[in-house]
C-alpha cells in the first residue's frame, strides 16, 4: 500500500530553515553529499568483443561514514583482511558507459553484495581489461553494460568483519539495509546531476544479498529506518532518533533477489520445519563428536520446527482464492511450484529423469524416487510428486546446515561464529542469540546472551526498551514491511534453485505469497529452477529480459 509521502512539507521546513540561517541536518548531509561530475577515472573493458571506454566514480555515500579498523576478519571469520580504505564499506562505485554520460534514463543496476550477511567492503569486477559478454547466461554485468545500464555497486556494513576503528561491532543490524538505503538516497539527491534515474533502481543480489536486496525493496520510505539513517548522515534526513525527518525517498522500480536468505529471525524455524523429518546421519554433520542421531540435534530440531506454524498462521497471507496460507497447505503450495518449474521444463524439452532415472548434480547423481511424468513437449504433465521424498532428495544431493542451522552461535559453541548470530546485538556485544531456542539454550556464560546472562525469558528480553533485538529483527525482514504502508518496489524477480538447502524452501514461498499479497506490487516472477543450487545470475538472460519489459512498460 502507498501512503502520501510528505516530501513537499519536509522540503517546505528545510527550505525555510535554510532561508532563516537556522541550522538544519538534513543541509548538512546534502552539502557534503555533492556529486562531482569532474571526479572519475576512465576504465577500459571490452564488452562483446568491442573495447569500451567507462566512466567510474567512487563515492563516499554518507556525510559521516564510520571509520573502520585496518585488520577486519574475511568471510567465515577464519582469517584477516586488511582494508586499504577504512570507508571501503560505506562506498559505491558507479560505472557509466561514455555513451550514456548525459543519459537520464538508464536504469541503475545497483549490486549489493552482504555475502553471507558479511560486511562488503565495495567492490567491482569492472576493472581495465575486464572481458564481458552479453549475450552469456551467467554474465549480468555484460548484459547490464549492454543495455545501456549504469552499473552500482555498494558497500555496505554487515555481521562479522565491520569492526570500527574503536574497535565496535560497526555493522550490527539493520547496518546492512541503512547502507543501501544511503546510497539509494544519495542517488536520488544527486538525480539531476548523475547519469541515469534514480527512478529506475534495480536492487540485485545473491544469497546475503538476496536477503538484503528483498529488505531494502520492501520496505521503500519507511520512517522505521530513519532514526539508523541520520547516524550515518544519509542524503535528505534531519534531526535524530525518532525525532528524524526526510525530504528525500528510499523506494526503488525493482528486486532482483537470488536464493535470499531472507527473514532470519523464522529462518531457523522454517529450516527445521522443512527438514526435520529427514534429517540423519548421513546428511546432518556431527557436533561435538556426537553423530546426529546420538546427540543434542533431534530433539533441538524437533523443538525450533515446533514453533513455525505459529508464525506462518500468523502471517495472514492469502492464495491466490482467497485461502489462507498456514502450515496446514504451505508444503501443497510449494509442491505446485516445484512442479510448475518441472512442467515448463519438460515443455522446453529438457531431459528429466522417469522415475528410476538419475538426477545428476554437480554435487551428486542420485536416482528419481519422487517425481512421475507423462507425455511430451508442452502438453508433458507431471502425474506424481511426492514432496517428502523430494525434500530427502535434497537433503541427499546436499548435506544439511547442522541444527542450528542460523542462530548457532553460543549454543554449539561453534568458534568460528559460522551462523548469523553477529549479525545482532549492541556494537558492545560481539553476537546475540535472535531466536527462542538458542536464546533459552544459550550455554556461554558472560556472553551476554541468553537467559542465563540476563535473567530474561525471551519475550521479556524482546519487549524490553534496554535492547534494540525486535527492532534488529524486523528492520531485516522484507515480511515486516511488505503489505504494510511501506512503498514496496512494484517489480520483483525471485530465484531460488530447485536444489538449494541453504535455507528453507518454505521461507521462499512466504516470501513469494507476501510479495504477491502486496497490492502495490505489479508484478513477481517466481521460480524453483530445475536443479541449481544455491547461487545467482545463472538466468541472465532471462532477467535481463524481464528487466527490459519492466522498464519498457514505464517510458
Ligand atoms: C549465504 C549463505 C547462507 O547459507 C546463509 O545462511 C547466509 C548467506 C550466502 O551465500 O550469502
Amino acid at each position: 500500500m502507498k501512503k502520501p509521502f510528505r516530501v513537499g512539507m519536509a522540503l517546505a521546513t528545510a527550505l525555510l530553515l535554510g532561508a532563516c540561517g537556522g541550522s538544519d541536518v538534513a543541509s548538512a548531509n546534502d552539502a557534503k553529499l555533492k556529486f562531482d561530475p569532474a571526479t572519475y577515472t576512465t576504465v577500459s573493458v571490452t564488452l562483446d568483443g568491442v573495447s569500451t571506454k567507462l566512466r567510474q566514480y567512487r563515492i563516499v555515500y554518507v556525510a559521516n561514514p564510520i571509520k573502520m579498523a585496518t585488520a577486519q576478519a574475511a568471510l567465515g571469520g577464519n582469517s584477516t583482511v586488511t582494508l586499504a580504505d577504512p570507508y571501503a564499506y560505506q562506498t559505491m562505485i558507479v560505472s557509466v558507459p561514455e555513451d550514456k554520460v548525459t543519459d537520464q534514463k538508464a536504469a541503475l543496476y545497483f549490486l549489493v553484495n552482504n555475502g553471507g550477511w558479511w560486511a562488503s567492503p565495495v567492490s567491482t569486477t569492472i576493472s581495465d581489461g575486464a572481458k564481458f559478454v552479453s549475450t552469456s547466461d551467467t554474465d549480468n554485468i555484460g548484459a547490464a553494460l549492454k543495455a545501456g545500464y549504469v552499473v552500482v555497486n555498494v558497500g555496505t556494513r554487515s555481521r562479522g568483519g565491520a569492526r570500527a576503528e574503536d574497535g565496535s561491532w560497526a555493522g550490527k543490524a539493520p547496518a546492512p539495509v541503512v547502507d543501501a538505503k544511503a546510497a539509494i538516497r544519495y542517488l536520488r539527491l544527486n538525480d539531476a546531476s548523475m547519469p541515469g534515474s534514480a527512478e529506475r533502481i534495480i536492487v540485485t543480489g545473491t544469497s546475503g544479498g538476496g536477503g538484503l536486496t528483498s529488505a531494502v525493496s520492501a520496505s521503500g520510505n519507511s520512517a522505521d529506518y530513519l532514526p539508523y539513517l541520520a547516524e550515518v548522515g544519509a542524503a535528505g534526513v534531519s534531526g535524530s532518533g525518532v525525532a528524524a525527518t526526510s525530504s528525500l525517498k528510499d523506494d526503488v522500480f525493482a528486486a532482483v533477489a537470488y536464493c535470499p536468505i531472507n527473514n532470519l529471525g523464522n529462518a531457523d524455524a522454517g529450516y527445521e520445519w522443512e527438514y526435520n523429518a529427514v534429517r540423519s546421519d548421513s546428511n546432518t554433520g556431527a557436533l561435538g563428536g556426537a553423530a546426529y542421531s546420538v546427540g543434542a540435534q533431534p530433539a533441538a530440531s524437533k523443538a525450533i520446527a515446533g514453533t513455525f506454524a505459529a508464525y506462518v498462521n500468523s502471517l495472514g497471507l492469502k492464495l491466490d482464492n482467497g485461502t489462507a496460507l498456514t502450515t496446514a497447505n504451505l508444503r501443497d503450495v510449494t509442491q505446485a511450484l516445484v512442479q510448475q518449474e518441472i512442467e515448463r521444463q519438460l515443455a522446453k524439452g529438457t531431459v528429466v529423469p522417469q522415475l528410476g532415472g538419475n538426477f545428476v548434480t554437480s554435487r551428486a547423481t542420485l536416482a528419481n524416487d519422487w517425481l512421475t511424468w507423462s507425455g511430451t513437449g508442452t502438453s508433458a504433465t507431471v502425474t506424481g510428486l511426492d514432496y517428502a521424498k523430494f525434500v530427502r532428495y535434497v537433503a541427499s544431493n546436499q548435506a544439511l546446515k547442522t541444527v542450528v542451522a542460523f542462530d548457532a552461535v553460543g549454543v554449539t559453541g561453534n568458534p568460528n561464529i559460522s551462523g548469523e548470530t553477529n549479525l545482532f546485538g549492541t556494537p558492545a556485544q560481539q553476537y546475540t542469540n535472535f531466536t527462542e531456542w538458542s536464546w533459552v539454550n544459550n550455554a556461554v556464560k558472560g556472553d551476554g546472551s541468553g537467559v542465563d546472562d540476563t535473567g530474561l525469558a525471551w519475550a521479556q528480553y524482546l519487549a524490553s526498551s534496554t535492547n534494540t533485538l525486535a527492532a534488529q529483527l524486523r528492520l531485516i525482514n522484507p515480511l515486516a514491511y511488505l503489505n504494510t504502508a511501506a512503498d514496496s518496489a512494484p517489480y520483483w524477480y525471485v530465484r531460488h534453485g530447485m536444489v538449494d538447502r541453504d535455507t528453507a524452501f518454505a521461507m521462499q514461498t512466504l516470501l513469494y505469497y507476501a510479495i504477491k499479497n502486496d497490492p502495490s506490487v505489479k508484478d513477481v516472477s517466481f521460480k524453483l529452477p530445475y536443479l541449481v543450487g544455491h547461487s545467482g545470475n545463472y538466468d541472465v538472460q532471462e532477467a535481463f529480459a524481464w528487466i527490459k519489459a519492466k522498464l519498457d512498460a514505464n517510458p
